[in-house]
This record gives C-alpha cells, structure tokens and sequence, in this order.
C-alpha cells in the first residue's frame, strides 16, 4: 500500500473550517471549494453569528463568492448565554443552522461573547436533542489554575461529561480533538464524535517552542502537545474508527496578528494543502485505504447527510507549499510554507 502513486478517493467534506469576512473571506473560501464538496464554516465572526438574521446575511455573502461552484457551505449557530430561542429552533428546522456551536467564554479567537456557564444553553441544548441536530464543541476550560495542555481535559471533566449525561441522545462533535484523553473521551461514549486537523497529527510542543521562543504559525487552539497525544489521534484517525472525521480547523490570520510573541492571534491556516497533508499522514501511518472513510464517509454518516457522488484524485508528486497566501490586502502564512510535500490533486 505504501507504493501508491494515485489516489481517487470521494469527494471530500471539511466538517471545521474558518472563511471569516471580507477580503480575507474572498482569498482562502477558493481552497476549500476547491476540494470540498461541503464545509462547515465557523461562525466565530467579530460580531458572531447568533441568530438566523446574521446567518442569512453571512451565506449571502459567501454566496457572492462561491455563486456557480459546486459547494455547499452549513453554518452552525454560535450559543450565547441570551439566545432566541424560538428564532434558533425554526432556524434549525429550515436548515438555515446545521447545529450549533459552543465556545466557553475567552477560550479562542472571537470567543468573548461565549458561554460563562452551560447552563446558560440547556434550554438550546434540549432543542438541539430534539432536532437530532448536533452540538459542536470548542471543548476547553479557560481557568487561571489550568495551564494550557490541560485544558480539553478539564473541559471533558468539569462540563462536557455532565452534557453527555443530561441529554443521552444528543450528537456532540468534540471538534479539533487534541489530545488522548479527548479521543478517549469520543471513543468511551455514545452519539459521541470528532474532528481531527492535521496539524494536531503533525506537530507537538517541540514544534510550538523553539529556541526560547514561540512559533506564531504553530500557535492554535487547543494548542498542540505530546507526542503520545499526536500518536493517539493517528491511530484514530487512520484505523477507519467511524467516531473520527476531517476538519482541517485551517484559521487564517494576516501575518501581522501573527509575531512571535504570546500576543500572537492562535490560528493555523492549512487550506492551501491540507488534503495533501491528510493524504501524507495516512500514507506514513500505512493506512491509504482509510483515508475515504475520514474524508468522506464518517462526517456525512454522523451528519446524517447524503456522501458525495463526485471524486477527486491525488498523484504522488513533489511541489513546494509556496510561503505565503499574498492577495490584496491579505498575506497570510500557509501551515508548512516552503516545505515539500509529495501528494498533490490533480
Ligand atoms: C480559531 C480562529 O482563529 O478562529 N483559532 C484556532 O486556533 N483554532 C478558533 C478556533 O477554532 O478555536
Ligand atoms: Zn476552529
């Protein structure tokens, strides 16, 4: 299997991505529609997109842009503590929300306006159930004794497992699973699922510090960890476990929010080639025969959404990420710029 020089696989989904506003959402939504059928978007705007009023005018938008394509772009709602409800409930029965989607409060890039407490949302949480919608989790607890590395694990302990309990038959997605004790978390627990990005499969602590520094383009949220951490998501992510899918969590930012100081926004923007990056990592784990199964099956069966019909195909070939994304106004630096990879999409 390691001898593949091509791949036709079907078409993949990304189940986690950011295309922010603007000039910077007209630059990077092309390397998602590029290879992706479907994507659900972040609605972690600068003024979040709470209610069905913001959602309507945020796909209008990137409707502008991806008009004539074929993709298809699932919000989920951003939970705040004050919700309208009766506005949330008959925006998810129109399909307007795919589900919805809970940041802690300070947890991430956009998050001031999250959840302090979840009971706060079990009322949407309820709905959610109801709806047979699902809930996606930024899953990290934000507390001063909680250093970093800890805090998937405290969020999985001190809120996230008294959802599960609460509310049995809701779909949670833990997204950007980071940690072993997060796939644990997946594995152990019923409507219970993940996405995997490939930078958490590719980079630990050491990549993040470097000579008594911080890397700002290894910088992400949940930050990256252990090697034992990294080798865990693999084995999830490559043995064909269908509790895992694709979400690149590629989270661009302009290279001036990213210095190399801890005022760095967290963010890792791998659009650019993340499915190459994908393909790589199943490769070196000997599992190509997996990767459809991550990219293409398990996300839409959780979903409970139709597979794609269409394919897509890779040829073993070297070409050099190029440094930046330069476009207008915006240059962002691209996850793993100047290196080589020896996948690409034909
Ligand atoms: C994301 C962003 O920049 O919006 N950053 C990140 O490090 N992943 C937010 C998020 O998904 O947590
Ligand atoms: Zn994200």
């Amino acid at each position: 299997m390691k001898n593949k020089t091509f791949l036709k696989i079907i078409q993949p989904d990304d189940w986690h991505v950011h295309l922010r506003e603007g000039d910077m959402m007209k630059v990077v939504t092309k390397f998602s529609s590029r290879i992706n059928n479907r994507c659900v978007v972040m609605p972690n705007l600068e003024t979040p997109i709470t209610n069905s009023y913001l959602a309507r005018q945020y796909k209008e938008n990137l409707s502008l842009i991806t008009a004539g394509l074929n993709f298809t772009t699932l919000l989920p709602c951003y939970l705040i503590d004050s919700l309208d409800l009766n506005d949330f409930k008959l925006a998810l029965k129109k399909g307007i929300f795919v589900g919805a989607k809970l940041y802690p409060i300070n947890a991430t890039t956009n998050s001031s306006f999250g959840i302090s407490k979840i009971d706060n949302i079990f009322s949407a949480l309820e709905i959610l159930e109801e709806l047979g919608k699902p809930l996606l989790v930024h899953g990290e607890k934000v507390r001063e004794d909680i250093n970093m590395f800890d805090r998937e694990k405290y969020f999985i302990d001190e809120e996230l497992q008294i959802i599960r309990n609460r509310y049995p038959s809701l779909k949670i997605i833990l997204e950007h699973v980071s940690s072993e004790y997060g796939t644990d978390f997946v594995n152990e627990n019923k409507n219970t699922a993940g996405t995997i990005t490939p930078h958490h499969m590719m980079l630990t602590k050491k990549d993040f510090f470097y000579e008594n520094s911080i890397n700002p383009h290894h910088f992400c949220m949940p930050v990256v960890k252990e090697e034992s951490d990294l080798i865990a998501l693999r084995k999830c992510a490559c043995s064909g476990n269908k509790k895992f899918f694709l979400g690149t969590d590629s989270a661009p930012h302009h290279v001036n929010f990213k210095l190399p100081n801890m005022s760095s926004r967290a963010g890792i923007f791998s659009s650019p080639c993340s499915i190459e990056l994908y393909v790589t990592i199943f490769e070196e784990e000997d599992s190509l025969d997996n990767l459809e199964s991550f990219s293409s099956y398990n996300g839409p069966i959780f979903y409970e959404l139709p597979i794609n019909t269409e394919h897509i195909a890779l040829t073993k070939e070297t070409w050099v990420v190029p440094e930046y994304t330069i476009e207008n106004n915006v240059k962002i630096r691209n996850f793993l710029g100047g290196k080589e990879l020896n996948w690409k999409v034909i």
